[in-house]
């Protein structure tokens, strides 16, 4: 087309592709290109505002390494990750949630009832329940790999105080399901906001802050693989989480105790476990594929 205008100028996009494109890539640009000039029609946007928006993304290329991906982040604080995660889920798994950057593979493995907290500071958590598949069947051999921050709201990748692979752990159910491990209460933190994303959340007044979360990656045989984390019911950001990974169904209660006897016995700190500390029950529903 020669003479493109801006009510003509979605068709023209979409003409431009081949008649054997994809039927997916066609579908999924389409819907894209037809949403982006919308945007521009509906906003009047100006020349400032639009090289805002592009100078936006070169700093996000700039300040972007492979541990610090600062284009994953603004689909976070879009809520475009959490958006994905929805719209992929089954209502009778648990919810998923935002993987965030800090997973890192290689994890040492801990058997159940094995000990995350070691010499770490904070009251001892014993943290347990069962994965099962949605009609109820416990599922053995459930890998979860486990990771949150310690009690400064760091994870041990980003605190040169803390040993490797501090407070990550990979851990395979038994034939019950069961899984089960004593840690310390992670703590809120702040996602990187001297960036790009930072620059957004700051201008809109935005916190930058998540709620203390225990982050889980749960793969099984023959069932699809959950990326979740659970939160504790009274954190102060429950309800302005930066990027929107909280559900009602991942929000747990953190009962206090000082009933020693009542712990389970494969628990490896029950002999040296100090009162009071915290019990959390969760059980993870999958979805067979
Ligand atoms: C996290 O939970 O680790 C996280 C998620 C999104 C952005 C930054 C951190
Ligand atoms: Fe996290």
């Amino acid at each position: 087309m020669r003479n493109v205008s801006a009510d003509t100028l979605t068709q023209s996009f979409l003409d431009y592709m081949s008649d054997d494109t994809d039927e997916r890539l066609r579908f999924v640009l389409t819907k894209l290109a037809t949403h982006l000039h919308d945007f521009v029609r509906e906003t009047d946007l100006t020349h400032d505002e639009w090289r805002k928006g592009l100078a936006l993304l070169y700093e996000a290329g700039q300040i972007s390494t492979p541990e610090r991906n600062e284009f994953v982040l603004f689909s976070d604080v879009f809520g475009l990750s959490s958006l994905v995660d929805m719209v992929n889920s089954s209502e009778e798994a648990t919810p998923s949630s935002v993987l965030g950057p800090f997973h890192v593979r290689g994890a040492p493995d801990v058997p159940v009832g094995g000990d995350l907290k070691k010499d770490n500071e904070g009251a001892a958590v014993v943290f347990g329940g069962v994965v099962k598949s949605t009609d109820g069947t416990p599922i053995e051999g459930a890998v979860l790999e486990i990771w949150q921050t310690a009690e400064n709201g760091l994870y041990s990748g980003q605190d040169e105080a803390q040993p490797d692979y501090n407070f990550y752990a990979c851990m395979a159910t038994k034939a019950d399901g069961r899984y089960l491990f004593s840690t310390v209460r992670p703590a809120p933190y702040t996602v990187p906001d001297d960036g790009p994303v930072g620059e957004m959340l700051h201008a809109t007044g935005r916190d930058p802050w998540r709620p203390s979360h225990l982050h889980f990656i749960i793969t099984a045989n023959g069932h699809r693989t959950l990326v979740t984390e659970i939160f504790p019911s009274d954190d102060p950001y429950l309800d302005r989480d930066a990027v929107f990974g909280v559900r009602e169904k991942l929000i747990i209660e953190y009962q206090e105790s000082s009933d020693i006897s009542a712990l389970p016995d494969d628990l490896v700190i029950k002999p040296t476990i100090e009162a009071p500390f915290f019990t959390v029950g969760f059980d993870f529903t999958l979805s067979p594929k």
